[in-house]
């Protein structure tokens, strides 16, 4: 059975593989009147686990760039393009991005958020419709029919991008101190340095 009740999928077997993979579904979190709704590319080991998005290291370079935007993860919400764990944590088929596009939709339209950030390659080119260079466009903004009304789409690198290559820490904090700005929130103090 595919459902939805409210913001949460409650049950879906669209993807055999997926549904073979995952531990259970991992659905957004964060208020359900966010201004900024942050979308991610699926679960990863942690967030099957947990059953909560972006709970792993990502997830804490995520929270202190919000910190320094002066936000805190209680303000804002995170969701996925896909909400169940792709097998080795590959990245999720067009065929499963597009099965979990009409729950990602309903929940943009139900939150109604002033700014959609992407975190990442995937969940950018899947919401653009378009290929992506998200080094070179991150902090860009694009408007794009999503959840039923055109929307501000804010480009960002993944997180776990600045793990690995620590010269892309400053773009990640300078766009999500963007991300605040467009939803009004004045800036904090830095501690993405501790990352
Ligand atoms: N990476 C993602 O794209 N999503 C998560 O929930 C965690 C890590």
């Amino acid at each position: 059975m595919d459902s939805m009740d409210g913001l949460e999928v409650t049950g879906c077997t669209k993807c055999e593989e997926l549904v073979e993979s995952r531990s259970q579904i991992v659905n957004g979190a964060g208020p359900a009147d966010a201004d900024v709704l942050f979308v991610g590319e699926g679960p990863g080991a942690n967030e099957d686990e947990q059953g909560a998005p972006f709970v792993g290291r990502s997830g804490s370079v995520l929270d202190a760039a919000l910190a320094d935007a002066g936000l805190e993860r209680a303000d804002v919400r995170i969701t996925n393009c896909v909400r169940c764990r792709p097998p080795e944590n590959r990245d999720p088929t067009k065929e499963e991005l597009n099965n979990c596009r009409p729950y990602l939709e309903r929940e943009v339209e139900l939150v109604a958020p002033e700014v959609l950030v992407t975190l990442g390659k995937v969940p950018g080119e899947h919401l653009l419709g378009r290929s992506v260079a998200v080094t070179s466009e991150t902090g860009d903004v694009e408007r794009v029919e999503l959840g039923g009304e055109p929307r501000d789409v804010l480009l960002c690198l993944h997180p776990a991008a600045t793990l690995y290559d620590a010269s892309q820490k400053e773009a990640f904090r300078e766009t999500i101190e963007k991300a605040a700005t467009m939803a009004g929130v004045e800036g904090g103090q830095s501690r993405l340095g501790e990352y």
